[in-house]
């Protein structure tokens, strides 16, 4: 009998010691751990997730923080890390993420614009995994709104989750200056350049510029080309329907033209946040930039919404929406994919997005946010959204391929110091292909 108990107890305790190292084993075969001793996530493992954005420093970085600081809270076991690379825009990231991608190395998420950003470079590239599963597991069909999941997909798959909604075709205002100089918000063109003369006279620059990199002075070209096409012209634009040589984009290159004559002199030196700067301190009156620089202005400059500066719809564009989208999707080949679902889970989560979007100066994506969490812009902006006309973005991806628009860059920016219309609207034909 004691023989039996014996034998019973020590199979009992190598049974728990082979267990016990099967499983120890099992973690390493996950992929937990790679050859070279780096945690390379696995399935099922408990990784590392690589956030790969342009959200770097003063007015694009806190709410991006504010996400991390969530999905760690939700995720103790899963490790973030940050890898973003700055310039506005994505002037220097997609260069960085076009590289990692060729060579088969994907962050494990990258921020992307809905559109032809993420359609024609990395969906036609077959680099992203369809989310449609995750989408209806998480029973997101009918949080985003319908065009905003249409500029995420392609033929019927979607491919990223959008975790806001910046709007283009925003004036920002120094409302002591405007009020110092009796001007008007201006609704038109024409009224906008009446009032531009009228702070040029009494010494301020009315329009900020910072046009370092390019794609500040390509998103003013936008909006005159919105004001003068109107939406349904302007989509047609962008699907080759209308040419560039059409008399409206003639028309809108001189009054973009116009419009530079009213600009700092020093703006080819300036970033976005430099030229925010100069509204904010009332060297310049008026600056159109995405509502990012409203979270410049509140969270980083503490300047108050609709008391030190205002904001109304580029002149010629009021009930229209130039539609920004930063979203982040999962690259084909990462290795933790389960670890990078969780994070595209709280950044999908109405949690998620009402820490990021009031830091961000954007609205949320989803429908079902508290627009008690946003200060008056972030309310007026979501009325705006419902009962505007939407338009896709060519400074900011979503209208056009890379290809065209660095091109469309590259002209905007020639226009900016030789102002010659018929060579910028050459340039635009020539590229139109690439669209
Ligand atoms: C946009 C992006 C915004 C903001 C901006 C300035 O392309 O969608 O989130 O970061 O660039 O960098």
């Amino acid at each position: 009998m004691k023989k039996k108990l014996l034998a019973l107890f020590t199979f009992v305790v190598l049974a728990l010691l082979i267990a016990a190292c099967s499983s120890e084993s099992s973690g390493d075969a996950d992929g937990k751990t790679d050859d070279a001793g780096k945690d390379s996530g696995g399935g099922d493992s408990k990784g590392e997730v690589e956030i790969f954005s342009w959200w770097t420093g003063a007015g694009e970085e806190d709410g991006l923080l504010a996400l991390i600081e969530l999905f760690e809270e939700k995720n103790p076991d899963i490790s973030i890390d940050n890898a973003a690379v700055s310039g506005g825009a994505g002037t220097n990231a997609k260069a960085v993420l076009a590289t990692r991608m060729q060579g088969n190395d994907p962050p494990s998420t990258f921020q992307v614009h809905g559109g032809e950003e993420l359609n024609k470079s990395w969906v036609a590239a077959d680099k992203m995994e369809p989310l449609n599963d995750f989408y209806e597991e998480n029973e997101w069909m009918d949080k985003f709104p319908e065009e905003l999941i249409d500029l995420v997909s392609s033929d019927g798959n979607i491919y990223s989750i959008p975790v806001n909604i910046h709007r283009g075709n925003v004036f920002f205002y120094n409302m002591q200056v405007f009020e110092e100089n009796e001007i008007e918000v201006p609704t038109t063109m024409d009224e906008f350049f009446a009032a531009a003369d009228k702070l040029q006279e009494a010494g301020v620059i009315p329009v900020a510029l910072g046009d370092k990199e390019s794609w500040t002075a390509t998103q003013i070209f936008e909006n005159v080309l919105l004001g003068k096409l109107g939406p349904d012209d302007y989509k047609k634009l962008f699907a080759g329907e209308i040419g560039f040589d059409d008399s409206r984009v003639v028309e809108a290159a001189e009054q973009f033209g116009k419009i530079l004559d009213y600009v700092n002199e020093d703006h080819a030196s300036r970033n976005w946040q430099d030229s925010a700067q100069l509204v904010a301190n009332g060297e310049a009156a008026m600056l159109n930039m995405g509502d990012w620089a409203k979270g410049y202005f509140a969270n980083d400059l503490d300047l108050e919404t609709n008391v030190d500066f205002g904001y109304f719809a580029f002149p010629d564009t009021d009930g229209e929406f130039q539609i920004i989208t930063d979203t982040f999707g999962l690259p084909k080949g990462v290795d933790n994919p389960d670890d990078v679902k969780e994070f595209l889970k709280v950044l999908a989560s109405v949690e998620g997005q009402d820490a990021f979007n009031p830091l961000k100066g954007s609205i949320p994506a989803r429908i079902d946010a508290d627009p008690e969490k946003y200060d008056q812009y972030g309310k007026d902006a979501m009325e705006d959204f419902k009962n505007s006309r939407l338009v896709p973005s060519l400074a900011h991806g979503s209208a056009a391929s890379e290809g065209f628009l660095t091109k469309a860059n590259q002209a905007v920016n020639i226009f900016v110091t030789q102002r010659d219309v018929d060579n910028f609207i050459q340039a635009l034909v020539s590229a139109a292909p690439e669209m």
